[in-house]
């Protein structure tokens, strides 16, 4: 008994060594998670080798049996961490062949939706820019305006029938949304105590009114200049810079008498068509080679007392537009809605 078990145990450990340097060799040719799992099974399995030979374990005397279960779980250990790393291996190689088969490198890319300026805007820039350029500097005030800005001041009291002139949106009984970029002017000139005062004002306005020309909501951009020697002639300088740097360098205006409460005189402006051709059935100018474009004039003395300015020393011109109108002329478009419905096949035309 005593002999065979002496042989035993050193026959076990080779055989276990042996199984190591077997399960290592057949590892590195096996390329399929299914080989692997076949392996797996066949040396650290239930019914595998390894077991096989622990079974015979027990015929050994304590100590060897303590000496050669230690190799055992040597072997089965290092066996284990074996097979994981090859089946982690084998994973990672499975994904990347997917991918190569997913990723198509002739298919176009995917284009990004580029966003542009609405015309509006680029309109308004264009104006403002101008203006900015002609020494007015950016003035601003509320879109929901107490009556004094937006009429009282400007020359137009409550029971005037200039009041008819805008359909006005009323909040309470002395507070309006702003029926035009006018009562800047006021709160421009409160501000600043004395002139000289050129400022310009550009935003929204609203009045009670819907049709193809006309919005609810529509922009405008007002300028006003105040010193002490500004004449018409000013004005009139100032307008015919603006229209050649906003329609084309040889445009004319012309200026038509007309009545606004808060200037004297008045007048309104026209800019000679710059349609190509023969003005006779213009869509523009409708063969009258002349297209309105804004009101303006020399402002009140009346408004200039109710901001405190000596009206005797100061004069002013103002003139104010609707920035709308402007685009509209500028791109050729016949509904000014089209402005406010977003409908991306009209705003991407510009
Ligand atoms: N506020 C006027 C309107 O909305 C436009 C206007 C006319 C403004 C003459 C002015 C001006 O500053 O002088 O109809």
């Amino acid at each position: 008994m005593q002999a065979h078990n002496e042989n035993a145990a050193p026959g076990l450990k080779d055989a276990l060594l042996r199984l190591k340097e077997e399960a290592l060799s057949t590892l590195k040719s096996v390329n399929k998670k299914e080989e692997l799992t076949l392996l797996k099974a066949k040396f650290l399995g239930k019914k595998g080798e390894l077991k096989q030979v622990l079974s015979s374990l027990g015929r050994l005397p304590e100590d060897e049996r303590v000496l050669v279960g230690k190799v055992a779980n040597e072997v089965k250990d290092a066996l284990s961490a074996l097979f994981d790393e090859k089946e982690r291996a084998l994973e990672l190689k499975d994904q990347s062949e997917k991918l190569k088969v997913s990723i198509d490198t002739s298919i176009p890319g995917r284009m990004h939706a580029f966003g542009s300026v609405h015309p509006l805007t680029s309109a308004a820039e264009v104006i403002v820019g101008v203006l900015e350029r002609l020494g007015f500097m950016r003035a601003t005030g509320p879109e929901i305006e107490h009556d004094f800005y937006n009429f009282e001041a400007l020359n137009i009291p409550k029971t005037h029938p200039a009041r008819d002139m805008q359909d006005t949106f009323y909040v309470a009984e002395d507070v309006v949304l702003r029926t035009h970029t006018s009562p800047v002017q006021i709160r421009a000139m409160l501000a600043k105590k004395e002139p000289p005062i050129r400022v310009l004002s550009f935003g929204r306005v609203y009045r009670r009114d819907e049709d193809i020309t006309h919005s609810p909501m529509f922009t405008q951009v007002e300028g006003l200049y105040v010193d002490e020697h500004v004449s018409l002639a000013d004005l009139k300088g100032t307008l015919l810079a603006f229209v050649t740097q906003v329609f084309s360098s040889d445009a004319k205006i012309r200026m038509r008498p007309s009545f606004f409460p808060f200037t004297e005189p008045s007048m309104e402006v026209d800019v000679s068509c710059f349609a190509l051709g023969d003005h006779q059935d213009c869509r523009l100018c409708k063969g009258t080679g002349w297209i309105e474009i804004l009101g303006a004039g020399m402002v009140d003395p009346e408004v200039l007392r109710a901001c405190g300015y000596d009206s005797e020393r100061f004069r002013g011109f103002a003139f104010g537009m609707g920035v709308e109108r402007i685009a509209m002329l500028r791109y050729g478009v016949t509904d000014i809605r089209l402005f406010f419905e977003n409908d991306l096949r009209f705003l991407r035309q510009f």
